[in-house]
């Protein structure tokens, strides 16, 4: 009867461990697989490493779509060439992500493989430049900078400096080193200066691409500073050009600086990212840094999660930008009806 009685209890034991077992590895596995079913797959073709500013944007990107905020990324980096671009949103298209986000480099030539990620279904969300697409529906929304507004703050800025040291339009001696040519942020600054040039008649000497990149901002300084002797502006479209026209100005055995009736040349420039632009800032090299912000990790994580929860966000979404100077006199601009403030920077 004992006997009997012990059995049983071990029996019941037995039997409790194993519903207990198999009741933590069905939890586990449901926990899983609910897990898997919240990760949402984003396909993000970035256009490369050209700068500062394309490298702190491609970190904050990955940290904010990271596997911890729920999400599983794909990235790919275009090496400036569209044509790889292209490539990689195809290759995202056939894995079925969930979504694909675009850092163009030029903003031509993508209708064809954004309407095919339309056909698939996938939702396309536009970061930094823009596309110029007959059908805006190919692509369901944007998150960047207004460069053009970017272009007019500094632009501004340089027209009440010369006021404020009455310096007359035609001694205004200027050569822009653009951006990446058919690129949004090189189209809006140059429109931008080139506007200015014709309202306010300074002398425009030269523009060139120096595509954002240092060693083309030294060239293209160089080769401006052999054919004129004059120049006394320089309007760099980022900071890692403005860092190479100050060594080729230096090389040269000028001095880059905002006294321009007085042999120095002036270096203005666009990002406000770059650690070595920043110090230049506050040694006078640089006068002045219309800022361009990097950080849209965070912005797209934000669309992803809208549009997660059947909402519809803005199509165009701008970033909110400031000036940064290390000349104490000029501590705001009006463009148009806006007010900015200067961030002076000591
Ligand atoms: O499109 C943004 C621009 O691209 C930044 O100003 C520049 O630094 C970058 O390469």
């Amino acid at each position: 009867m004992k006997k009997t009685a012990c059995l049983a209890a071990l029996l019941l034991l037995l039997a409790t461990v194993s519903v207990a077992c198999r009741s933590s590895a069905v939890s586990e596995s449901t926990t899983e697989s609910t897990t898997d079913k919240k990760m949402v797959t984003v396909g993000f073709s970035q256009l490369g490493a050209e700068s500062d500013w394309r490298r702190t944007n491609t970190e904050s990107m990955q940290s904010a779509l990271s596997e911890e905020n729920g999400f599983k990324l794909i990235y790919k980096n275009g090496q400036q060439k569209q044509a790889n671009q292209v490539t990689a949103l195809r290759m995202f298209i056939q894995q079925e992500v969930d979504y694909i986000v675009l850092a163009p480099e030029t903003e031509t030539g993508w209708d064809f493989v954004l309407k095919e990620a339309k056909d698939a279904g996938i939702p396309v969300i536009i970061v930094d430049r823009r596309v110029d697409v007959q059908d805006r529906s190919l692509y369901t929304c944007w998150v960047g900078s207004d460069f053009e507004l970017e272009g007019q703050k500094m632009t501004t800025w340089l027209h009440e400096f010369t006021e404020k040291n009455s310096i007359a339009p035609e001694d205004v001696h200027i050569v822009n080193i653009q951006g990446t040519l058919g690129s949004t942020a090189q189209i809006g600054r140059t429109r931008a200066l080139n506007n200015a040039v014709r309202d306010y008649g300074w002398d425009l000497l030269a523009s060139e691409s120096g595509d954002f990149t240092e060693v083309r901002g030294k060239e293209v300084m160089a080769s401006f500073l052999r054919k004129y002797d004059n120049i006394n502006v320089v309007y760099c479209e980022n900071d890692n050009e403005a860092i190479g026209a100050i060594a080729a100005i230096e090389a040269a055995g000028k001095k880059a600086g905002p006294d321009i009736l007085n042999g120095e040349i002036m270096v203005v420039s666009f990002d406000g990212i770059n650690k070595d632009a920043r110090q230049y800032l506050k040694e006078g090299k640089i006068s002045c840094i219309a800022e361009c912000n990097p950080l849209h990790g965070p912005r797209v994580q934000a669309l992803i999660e809208t549009l997660e929860r059947g909402e519809t966000p803005e199509q165009f979404n701008y970033v909110a930008e400031t000036l940064f100077s290390s000349l104490t006199d000029i501590t705001s601009i009006t463009v148009g009806t806006e007010t900015y403030a200067v961030e002076i920077e000591k």
